[in-house]
């Protein structure tokens, strides 16, 4: 039996690269043969100031999209980071053995942190020990994450290694996994950067909730190239994504949508696409507002996940209390 782990920041409108990148691939690797994770992780997202209405809000609303695009709660372990306190607990002893210059090296902390000095919070730094403690905590096998995320994996691995060489063998190392096709979407309006929610402007992502018109108007304005043909190559990168786009949410092969368009030009595929996306996301929707509508029973599942975690939780973090000598 495998364990497999993942999990999401709500820290806002989610975008179709999250969703291609991490939420679907969690639906397809749902089995019988696996023990899959997927959570809500709040303690990440307050790295970063958040307005506490919406905070809870995102949650929420992360849940019920998990819920929408085919998590089974009865075959996933779904529920909110910060009702398993292990998960902090296990960070701090992490981060005991972590050293400042392995994490001074975190791409992402070197991004987010860009500018602002010394008023960075000390959480963005410690970010991936309590990610990486999210993972140890389960002897998690398999991580699957987007690209951006498999430094942050890498630093589970060796943490876990480190732990274990030092107090006896205590935690899996984990092995992540990331998505080709999907793993990484690229922003529209800047395709040498990828899609994210955290962009300064919004017509770089196309947020799961975006209605028809906004969709259509993101495509429209997403920058390509002065080229007149519809193909797939590397070297035209906003075409590119968009074609990556165009197969992900009609589950057509690239090459197949690149026929589909011969002869024809970017206006054609642009409002092509722009059906393709809406067509996909519009049931979606529709789904997302129902679970959100009966906001207890949502409640509820990720009450039931976070019990199913703490019991796993809760063994892992005695172990370690043993292991470092503090269990008297
Ligand atoms: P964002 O950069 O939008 O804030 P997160 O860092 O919260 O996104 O990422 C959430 C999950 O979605 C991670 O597993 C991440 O790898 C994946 N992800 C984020 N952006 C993309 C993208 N552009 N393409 C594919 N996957 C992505
Ligand atoms: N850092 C991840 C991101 O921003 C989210 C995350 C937190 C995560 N804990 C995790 C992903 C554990 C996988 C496993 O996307």
């Amino acid at each position: 039996m495998n364990r497999i782990l993942t999990a999401l920041q709500p820290s806002g409108i989610l975008h179709i690269g999250n969703l291609f990148g991490a939420i679907e691939p969690m639906v397809g690797l749902q089995s019988d043969e696996n023990e899959n994770l997927l959570f809500a992780v709040d303690y990440h997202a307050i790295t970063v100031p958040q307005k506490p209405a919406e905070l809870r809000r995102n949650i929420l609303f992360a849940a019920a999209t998990y819920l929408s695009v085919g998590i089974d709660p009865a075959k996933t372990i779904l529920f909110q980071q910060s009702r398993v306190s292990e998960h902090t607990e296990l960070a701090w002893v992490l981060n005991c053995i972590s050293h400042m210059g392995e994490l001074e090296r975190m791409t992402q902390f070197k991004d987010k942190s860009q500018g602002k000095d010394l008023s960075v919070s000390v959480g963005l730094f410690a970010y991936p020990i309590l990610m990486a403690a999210d993972i140890l905590l389960y002897d998690t096998n398999i991580v699957p994450v987007g690209a951006d995320q498999k430094q942050h994996v890498e630093l589970a691995r060796d943490l876990a290694e480190r732990f274990n060489n030092r107090f006896g063998e205590t935690f899996v190392v984990p092995v992540p996994q990331i998505r080709k096709e999907g793993a990484r979407i690229m922003s529209l309006d800047d395709p040498e950067k990828k899609m994210s929610k955290s962009a300064e402007s919004e017509k770089s992502y196309i947020s799961i909730m975006d209605d028809e018109a906004t969709v259509m108007k993101k495509i429209k304005s997403a920058m390509t190239d002065s080229k007149s043909t519809i193909e797939y190559d590397e070297k035209r990168k906003g075409l590119a994504n968009l074609l990556t786009i165009y197969s992900l949410v009609t589950g057509k092969h690239v090459n197949q949508v690149v026929s589909e368009y011969e002869g024809k030009g970017y206006g054609d595929f642009k409002v092509g696409l722009a059906g393709a996306v809406s067509a996909y996301l519009s049931p979606l929707q529709e789904k997302i507002k129902g679970y959100l509508e009966s906001e207890d029973a949502l409640i509820k599942i990720l009450d039931e996940g976070a019990q199913r975690a703490q019991v796993i939780a809760s063994k892992k973090m005695e172990l370690v209390r043993k292991k470092i000598g503090v269990q008297l």
